[in-house]
Protein backbone atom coordinates (compact mmCIF):
# COMPACT_ATOMS: atom_id res chain seq x y z
CA UNK A 1 0.00 0.00 0.00
CA UNK A 2 1.21 3.39 -1.09
CA UNK A 3 1.28 5.78 1.60
CA UNK A 4 1.52 9.81 0.97
CA UNK A 5 1.66 12.27 3.22
CA UNK A 6 -0.31 15.79 2.93
CA UNK A 7 1.09 19.19 4.29
CA UNK A 8 -2.56 19.91 4.80
CA UNK A 9 -6.34 19.55 3.85
CA UNK A 10 -5.67 20.73 0.33
CA UNK A 11 -2.43 19.54 0.03
CA UNK A 12 -4.52 16.07 0.24
CA UNK A 13 -6.97 17.64 -1.94
CA UNK A 14 -4.71 18.38 -4.66
CA UNK A 15 -2.63 14.92 -4.32
CA UNK A 16 -5.93 13.10 -4.90
CA UNK A 17 -7.42 15.53 -7.71
CA UNK A 18 -3.95 14.21 -9.58
CA UNK A 19 -4.30 10.90 -8.94
CA UNK A 20 -7.94 11.23 -10.84
CA UNK A 21 -6.71 13.70 -13.90
CA UNK A 22 -4.02 11.20 -14.61
CA UNK A 23 -7.04 8.61 -15.01
CA UNK A 24 -9.53 10.58 -16.46
CA UNK A 25 -6.89 11.85 -19.46
CA UNK A 26 -5.72 8.85 -20.14
CA UNK A 27 -9.02 6.76 -19.50
CA UNK A 28 -11.57 9.52 -20.58
CA UNK A 29 -14.58 7.03 -20.90
CA UNK A 30 -13.92 4.99 -17.33
CA UNK A 31 -15.89 4.89 -14.53
CA UNK A 32 -14.71 6.48 -11.35
CA UNK A 33 -15.94 4.78 -7.84
CA UNK A 34 -16.78 7.97 -5.66
CA UNK A 35 -17.50 8.60 -2.03
CA UNK A 36 -19.27 11.20 0.23
CA UNK A 37 -18.05 12.63 3.52
CA UNK A 38 -15.85 15.53 4.63
CA UNK A 39 -12.96 13.61 3.32
CA UNK A 40 -13.39 14.11 -0.60
CA UNK A 41 -14.84 17.68 -0.69
CA UNK A 42 -11.69 19.48 -1.30
CA UNK A 43 -10.57 16.79 -3.77
CA UNK A 44 -13.78 17.76 -5.67
CA UNK A 45 -13.37 21.57 -5.35
CA UNK A 46 -10.37 20.83 -7.20
CA UNK A 47 -11.34 18.56 -9.70
CA UNK A 48 -14.42 21.25 -10.63
CA UNK A 49 -11.86 23.75 -10.61
CA UNK A 50 -9.34 21.74 -13.26
CA UNK A 51 -12.21 21.19 -15.31
CA UNK A 52 -13.22 24.75 -15.31
CA UNK A 53 -9.93 26.17 -15.75
CA UNK A 54 -7.86 23.62 -17.35
CA UNK A 55 -9.79 21.37 -19.69
CA UNK A 56 -10.26 18.19 -17.59
CA UNK A 57 -12.88 16.39 -19.17
CA UNK A 58 -15.33 14.39 -17.95
CA UNK A 59 -17.96 14.88 -20.35
CA UNK A 60 -17.62 10.25 -21.34
CA UNK A 61 -16.76 9.87 -18.03
CA UNK A 62 -19.36 7.71 -15.70
CA UNK A 63 -19.61 6.85 -12.01
CA UNK A 64 -21.10 4.67 -9.18
CA UNK A 65 -21.32 6.05 -5.46
CA UNK A 66 -20.43 3.80 -2.64
CA UNK A 67 -23.47 4.08 -0.34
CA UNK A 68 -26.79 5.98 0.39
CA UNK A 69 -28.87 6.37 3.47
CA UNK A 70 -32.28 4.26 3.57
CA UNK A 71 -35.10 7.01 3.33
CA UNK A 72 -33.74 9.58 2.17
CA UNK A 73 -34.99 10.80 -1.06
CA UNK A 74 -32.14 11.79 -3.69
CA UNK A 75 -33.55 15.83 -3.27
CA UNK A 76 -32.88 15.58 0.31
CA UNK A 77 -30.25 17.89 1.45
CA UNK A 78 -28.53 15.10 3.55
CA UNK A 79 -28.80 12.14 0.56
CA UNK A 80 -25.37 11.16 -0.97
CA UNK A 81 -27.34 11.61 -4.40
CA UNK A 82 -27.54 15.17 -3.57
CA UNK A 83 -24.42 15.61 -2.05
CA UNK A 84 -22.55 14.37 -5.07
CA UNK A 85 -24.78 17.03 -7.12
CA UNK A 86 -24.02 19.81 -4.88
CA UNK A 87 -20.09 18.58 -4.44
CA UNK A 88 -18.88 18.02 -7.79
CA UNK A 89 -21.53 16.86 -10.52
CA UNK A 90 -22.73 20.33 -10.61
CA UNK A 91 -19.80 21.74 -10.97
CA UNK A 92 -18.04 19.52 -14.04
CA UNK A 93 -19.26 18.68 -17.24
CA UNK A 94 -20.29 14.84 -16.47
CA UNK A 95 -23.75 13.95 -18.08
CA UNK A 96 -25.75 13.25 -15.03
CA UNK A 97 -27.47 10.33 -16.86
CA UNK A 98 -23.99 8.46 -16.60
CA UNK A 99 -23.80 8.88 -12.78
CA UNK A 100 -25.30 6.64 -10.51
CA UNK A 101 -26.06 6.46 -7.05
CA UNK A 102 -28.15 4.11 -4.94
CA UNK A 103 -31.78 5.00 -4.83
CA UNK A 104 -32.63 5.48 -0.95
CA UNK A 105 -36.65 5.15 -0.76
CA UNK A 106 -38.53 2.43 -2.46
CA UNK A 107 -37.89 -0.70 -2.35
CA UNK A 108 -34.97 -1.70 -0.63
CA UNK A 109 -34.30 -5.81 -1.96
CA UNK A 110 -34.85 -3.13 -5.90
CA UNK A 111 -32.82 -1.35 -5.47
CA UNK A 112 -30.28 -3.86 -3.80
CA UNK A 113 -31.37 -5.66 -7.04
CA UNK A 114 -30.00 -2.97 -9.52
CA UNK A 115 -27.29 -1.87 -7.49
CA UNK A 116 -25.53 -5.00 -7.65
CA UNK A 117 -26.58 -5.48 -11.54
CA UNK A 118 -24.88 -2.01 -11.94
CA UNK A 119 -21.65 -3.21 -9.95
CA UNK A 120 -21.73 -6.75 -11.39
CA UNK A 121 -21.24 -5.33 -15.32
CA UNK A 122 -18.48 -2.07 -14.30
CA UNK A 123 -15.13 -2.67 -14.13
CA UNK A 124 -14.00 0.44 -11.40
CA UNK A 125 -10.81 2.45 -12.76
CA UNK A 126 -10.24 3.85 -9.10
CA UNK A 127 -12.66 3.84 -6.21
CA UNK A 128 -12.13 6.87 -3.79
CA UNK A 129 -12.69 5.95 0.05
CA UNK A 130 -12.96 7.70 3.35
CA UNK A 131 -13.22 6.21 6.72
CA UNK A 132 -15.57 6.13 9.34
CA UNK A 133 -14.17 6.93 12.97
CA UNK A 134 -14.94 2.86 13.68
CA UNK A 135 -13.05 2.35 10.45
CA UNK A 136 -16.13 1.58 8.13
CA UNK A 137 -15.69 1.63 4.18
CA UNK A 138 -18.90 2.78 2.46
CA UNK A 139 -21.38 1.68 5.18
CA UNK A 140 -19.53 -1.55 6.38
CA UNK A 141 -19.68 -1.46 9.62
CA UNK A 142 -17.39 -3.72 11.70
CA UNK A 143 -18.69 -7.10 12.74
CA UNK A 144 -18.00 -10.71 13.12
CA UNK A 145 -18.06 -11.35 8.63
CA UNK A 146 -18.47 -8.81 6.00
CA UNK A 147 -20.50 -8.53 2.76
CA UNK A 148 -19.62 -9.47 -0.64
CA UNK A 149 -22.28 -7.41 -2.74
CA UNK A 150 -23.99 -4.80 -2.21
CA UNK A 151 -26.52 -4.68 0.69
CA UNK A 152 -27.98 -3.14 3.42
CA UNK A 153 -26.68 -2.02 6.61
CA UNK A 154 -27.89 -1.31 9.92
CA UNK A 155 -25.95 1.73 11.03
CA UNK A 156 -23.46 1.40 14.01
CA UNK A 157 -24.60 3.96 16.73
CA UNK A 158 -20.93 5.37 16.58
CA UNK A 159 -21.85 6.06 12.93
CA UNK A 160 -25.12 7.72 13.61
CA UNK A 161 -22.90 9.65 16.30
CA UNK A 162 -20.92 10.57 13.62
CA UNK A 163 -23.10 12.05 10.96
CA UNK A 164 -25.46 13.40 13.11
CA UNK A 165 -23.61 16.78 12.86
CA UNK A 166 -24.99 16.95 9.24
CA UNK A 167 -29.11 16.66 10.66
CA UNK A 168 -30.80 18.30 12.74
CA UNK A 169 -30.86 15.98 15.76
CA UNK A 170 -29.54 12.41 16.13
CA UNK A 171 -32.98 11.21 15.64
CA UNK A 172 -33.19 12.36 11.57
CA UNK A 173 -30.09 10.18 11.14
CA UNK A 174 -31.26 7.48 9.06
CA UNK A 175 -30.79 3.48 10.79
CA UNK A 176 -29.97 2.19 7.18
CA UNK A 177 -28.06 2.48 4.52
CA UNK A 178 -26.93 0.63 1.24
CA UNK A 179 -23.54 0.34 0.20
CA UNK A 180 -21.27 -1.43 -1.65
CA UNK A 181 -20.03 -4.81 -0.12
CA UNK A 182 -16.05 -5.43 0.70
CA UNK A 183 -16.41 -7.55 -2.57
CA UNK A 184 -17.33 -4.46 -4.70
CA UNK A 185 -14.82 -2.56 -3.21
CA UNK A 186 -12.06 -4.84 -3.46
CA UNK A 187 -12.31 -5.40 -7.14
CA UNK A 188 -12.11 -1.74 -8.23
CA UNK A 189 -8.52 -1.48 -10.32
CA UNK A 190 -7.18 1.03 -7.69
CA UNK A 191 -8.29 2.37 -4.35
CA UNK A 192 -7.54 5.88 -3.13
CA UNK A 193 -8.13 6.97 0.73
CA UNK A 194 -8.26 10.24 1.57
CA UNK A 195 -7.89 10.14 5.31
CA UNK A 196 -7.61 13.41 8.11
CA UNK A 197 -8.98 14.41 11.07
CA UNK A 198 -9.41 12.60 14.25
CA UNK A 199 -9.23 9.07 12.95
CA UNK A 200 -6.28 8.27 14.79
CA UNK A 201 -7.93 4.99 15.71
CA UNK A 202 -8.84 4.05 12.01
CA UNK A 203 -5.36 4.95 10.77
CA UNK A 204 -3.33 3.22 13.36
CA UNK A 205 -4.89 -0.23 12.19
CA UNK A 206 -4.98 0.53 8.55
CA UNK A 207 -1.52 1.94 8.62
CA UNK A 208 0.68 0.68 11.57
CA UNK A 209 -1.18 -2.58 12.60
CA UNK A 210 0.09 -5.94 10.35
CA UNK A 211 -3.95 -7.32 11.12
CA UNK A 212 -6.90 -7.50 8.74
CA UNK A 213 -9.71 -7.17 11.03
CA UNK A 214 -13.54 -7.25 10.18
CA UNK A 215 -13.88 -5.34 13.08
CA UNK A 216 -12.00 -2.92 11.41
CA UNK A 217 -13.00 -2.80 7.73
CA UNK A 218 -10.41 -0.55 6.49
CA UNK A 219 -7.82 -2.93 7.15
CA UNK A 220 -8.95 -4.69 4.00
CA UNK A 221 -7.07 -2.17 1.70
CA UNK A 222 -4.00 -3.56 2.86
CA UNK A 223 -4.99 -6.86 0.61
CA UNK A 224 -5.03 -4.58 -2.20
CA UNK A 225 -2.37 -4.72 -4.80
CA UNK A 226 -3.05 -1.43 -6.13
CA UNK A 227 -4.18 1.02 -2.70
CA UNK A 228 -2.82 4.82 -2.08
CA UNK A 229 -3.56 6.34 1.35
CA UNK A 230 -3.43 10.13 1.50
CA UNK A 231 -3.06 11.21 4.70
CA UNK A 232 -2.74 14.60 6.50
CA UNK A 233 0.77 14.81 8.09
CA UNK A 234 -1.30 15.75 11.53
CA UNK A 235 -2.91 12.80 11.89
CA UNK A 236 0.58 10.74 10.50
CA UNK A 237 2.43 12.40 13.33
CA UNK A 238 -0.11 11.33 16.04
CA UNK A 239 0.05 7.20 15.19
C1 LIG B 1 -19.87 8.29 5.94
C2 LIG B 1 -19.70 7.57 4.61
C3 LIG B 1 -18.31 6.99 4.48
C4 LIG B 1 -17.29 8.06 4.81
C5 LIG B 1 -17.47 8.48 6.24
C6 LIG B 1 -16.42 9.44 6.75
O1 LIG B 1 -20.15 7.42 6.99
N1 LIG B 1 -20.65 6.52 4.43
O2 LIG B 1 -18.12 6.50 3.17
O3 LIG B 1 -16.00 7.56 4.61
O4 LIG B 1 -18.75 9.09 6.30
O5 LIG B 1 -16.75 10.73 6.49
P1 LIG B 1 -15.78 11.97 6.64
O6 LIG B 1 -14.96 12.00 5.42
O7 LIG B 1 -16.72 13.12 6.75
O8 LIG B 1 -14.98 11.76 7.86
Amino acid sequence: MKVIIAKDYEDGACKAADIIEKIVRENPECTLGLATGSSPVGMYRELARRCREEGLDFSRIHSVNLDEYVGLDGTHDQSYRYFMNTNLFDHINIDKANTYVAKGTGDVAANLKEFNDILDKTEIEIQVLGVGPDGHLGFNEPGETLYDGAHEETLDDSTIEANKRFFASKEDVPTHAVTMGMGNIMRAKRLIMIINGNKQEAATKLLIQDKIDPKCPCTFMRLHRDATVIIEKKLADEI
